[in-house]
């Protein structure tokens, strides 16, 4: 059985955007391999936060995971495994100065922190980030990694870190990892659907994938559909969207009435809206009430958790074993 691994950031509450763009595709690819989910909060130290938050927003994510179907068995949080973190130094000895530095998502995120404040600490740990990211996947020789399209820089720094490492060492010992670029829907902001929707965005801008019904059904209705931008006879990106959503709430038939309607002229918006909602009302309730049922048990699923982490890290630790021995470190005791 292959082996995937894809890790995603404690930011907080997850939105509608990162369950059909993302989340949705890991529940169903724990059917056919053998899946490494992870929870990344080394990650999120790379730039400004609090520390108290970014562990309650940890645990916040790993029970947002469980409540969509990811199994307590392929979900972990990454600090719970510092193996990842002497991995990424090992591997820090094989990336290149050269190669980093040409990594935009470093250069795009160093300028939104300068941005909102010039002072700003730029850190060295936002530089070597994708090598940390080169880490979690090899750790767990992973064959492929679902993520999004804007990851595929850093998915070739890992192949580049895995090939040279084995070619520095003269061994096939790390896969090179693939990236799994599943179709997913790409969601856009409810209040301006010429971007994508995102938290850094404002409040207005994502739908809360665990909000209250009559919140997310006052965002649907107040979607913007049509802005008057898009060209004659083709579809505004506000109405686009609310058929996406439609479309990968699973509602298929009444996203081909709808669409017909469309096509013949006569799809009132508001009708569309109604059914979006309906639609996102019903997913969204049952993921709620999954995850009340998680909370109210919250101190057997935090040990389940940390009992996954820890069946995890002996694989880890397996893996710097084999590491440290090939690279020429003392072996460890016990
Ligand atoms: P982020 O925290 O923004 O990196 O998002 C985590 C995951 O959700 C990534 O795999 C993204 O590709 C996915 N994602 C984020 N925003 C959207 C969106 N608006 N539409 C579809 N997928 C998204
Ligand atoms: N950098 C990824 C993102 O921003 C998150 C991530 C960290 C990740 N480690 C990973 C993704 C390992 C895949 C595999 O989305």
């Amino acid at each position: 059985m292959k082996t995937v691994m894809s890790g995603i950031q404690p930011t907080g509450d997850l939105h509608i955007g990162n369950y059909f763009g993302a989340v949705q595709n890991w529940v169903r690819l724990q059917e056919t391999y053998r899946c490494y989910f992870c929870v990344v909060d080394y990650h999120s130290m790379t730039i400004p936060y609090e520390p108290a938050k970014l562990r309650e927003n940890t645990w916040k994510m790993a029970f947002q995971l469980l409540a969509c179907g990811i199994k307590p068995e392929n979900l972990f949080i990454q600090s719970l495994v510092p193996e990842h973190a002497e991995l990424a130094w090992i591997l820090s000895c094989v990336a290149s100065y050269g190669e980093l530095t040409r990594m935009t998502q470093f250069k795009d995120k160093a300028e939104q922190l300068k941005e909102k404040d010039k002072d700003v600490l730029i850190s060295a740990g936002l530089f070597t980030y994708p090598i940390l990211q080169a880490a979690d996947i090899l750790i767990y020789h992973a064959h492929y990694v679902p993520v999004g399209k804007d990851q595929e820089q850093h998915l070739e720094l890992s192949r580049n870190i895995a090939q040279r490492f084995n070619h520095q060492y003269g061994r096939d010992y790390f896969p090179l990892p693939e990236p799994l670029f599943t179709e997913t829907p790409k969601i856009l902001s409810p209040a301006d659907p010429a971007r994508k929707m995102s938290k850094s965005l404002g409040e207005k801008h994502y739908i809360n994938l665990f909000g209250e019904e009559a919140h997310i059904r006052k965002q649907i209705r107040s979607a913007v559909t049509d802005t008057g931008d898009a060209p004659p006879g083709q579809m505004s990106p506000g109405v686009a969207n609310l058929f996406e959503i439609l479309r990968a709430c699973g509602q298929i038939d009444a996203y081909n009435v709808l669409m017909a309607d469309y096509h013949a002229g006569k799809l009132r918006y508001s009708q569309l809206k109604e059914t979006v909602a309906d639609a996102l009302a019903a997913l969204t309730t049952a993921l709620r009430e999954r995850l009340q049922h998680l909370e109210a048990e919250k101190k057997k699923v935090k040990a389940q958790l940390e009992a996954s982490s820890a069946v995890i890290r002996e694989f880890a630790r397996k893996t710097l074993r084999e590491v440290r021995e090939i690279v020429g470190l003392t072996s460890l005791k016990a």
